[in-house]
């Protein structure tokens, strides 16, 4: 990127300004000139694709002494699936329950498309559009599908619950996301196999508008049918124009549906990389030993 596209991209805020910018005249103050509309165009659409809609700067997060995040980075981008790696004890799920609000870091910085944001607590990030599905997927067996994806969040008509609305909206969204493996939204979670349960609960985390969902190993606890199937989904949110972060210890998994792929090692970002660009040999070394020769990190 040119230093006339990264200044601009550093001004921008929102991706739908990225056009009126190309089409004025731009002004850095006295005597810096733009080199004209129509070169503009052409960078700005780069930018426009491969800004990230959220991303870590710095973060920092201790538990007492012990100094679990140092210093990491990290970007997820609309439409893609972004593949969080790392050996267990890395750091993974606290870089999650940062960005949840669960944990608030010592220090660093979150920007939410270009602007600094403050996360101090789980509403702010549900404001923002952060939706994360935890490996316990946290449904109530007892409840069907319907009230399940609405739990906390129940429409209501007067005192009561709008059963009517609810089911359209669970039945738009399950349809949006092509699922069609349940039967009726109105059996119960408890007669769901694994795969579906997981389908129940990604589909909770994206009735809310939501742009980013985080999800935990969705498949640890799958066969490989219902693997594929999940993985199907994943991809198909990233298709909607999601942001997608998959935390995996699969490396097919990862291979399969990742755009990129963010490598923890001891609490630091070894990497964060397009998966065109490594080979899985390059993933497994960064996740075990920080490094690998030909990848470009801070560690590499
Ligand atoms: N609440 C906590 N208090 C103290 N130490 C913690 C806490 N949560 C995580 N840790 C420590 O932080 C490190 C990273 O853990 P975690 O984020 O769960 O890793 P991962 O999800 O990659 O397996 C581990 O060494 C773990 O023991
Ligand atoms: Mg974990």
């Amino acid at each position: 990127m040119s230093v006339w596209a990264s200044k601009i991209s550093a001004q921008l805020t929102e991706s739908n300004k990225f056009r009126k910018f190309a089409e004025n005249e731009i002004s850095f103050g006295p005597g810096v000139k733009s080199p004209g509309p129509k070169f503009f165009l052409l960078e700005l659409e780069e930018i426009a694709v491969s800004s990230p809609i959220l991303s870590l700067r710095g973060v920092n997060k201790s538990f007492g002494p012990v100094n679990v995040l140092k210093g990491v980075d990290f970007d997820t981008y609309a439409g893609k699936v972004t593949a969080l790696v790392g050996d267990n004890g890395a750091g993974k799920s606290t870089l999650i329950k940062c960005i949840a609000g669960i944990y608030t870091p010592e220090s660093g910085e979150f920007l939410f498309d270009g602007k600094k944001v403050e996360i101090n607590g789980p509403r702010d990030a549900t404001e923002l559009g952060i939706e994360i599905v935890y490996q316990d997927l946290a449904l109530c067996d007892n409840l069907d599908i319907v009230h399940n994806m609405f739990l906390g969040r129940e429409q209501k008509k007067g005192r009561v619950l709008n059963e009517t609305s609810m089911e359209a909206l669970a039945r738009k969204t399950l349809d949006g996301l092509s699922v069609r493996t349940v039967k009726s939204i109105r059996q119960t979670v408890a007669s769901l196999s694994g795969g579906q349960r997981q389908t129940v609960a990604i589909a909770r985390a994206v009735l809310w508008n939501s742009k980013v969902v985080i999800l935990d190993e969705p498949t640890a606890a799958l066969g490989v049918a219902q693997t594929e199937q999940v993985l199907n989904l994943v991809r198909r949110l990233a298709d909607n124009g999601l942001a997608v972060v998959l935390i995996s210890h699969n490396l097919n998994d990862v291979f399969e549906v990742a755009d990129n792929i963010a490598a923890l090692y001891l609490g630091q970002m070894a990497a964060q990389v397009e998966k065109k660009d490594v080979k899985p040999q390059q993933i497994i070394e960064l996740i075990t030993t920080g490094k690998s020769a030909g990848v470009s990190g801070v560690n590499a």
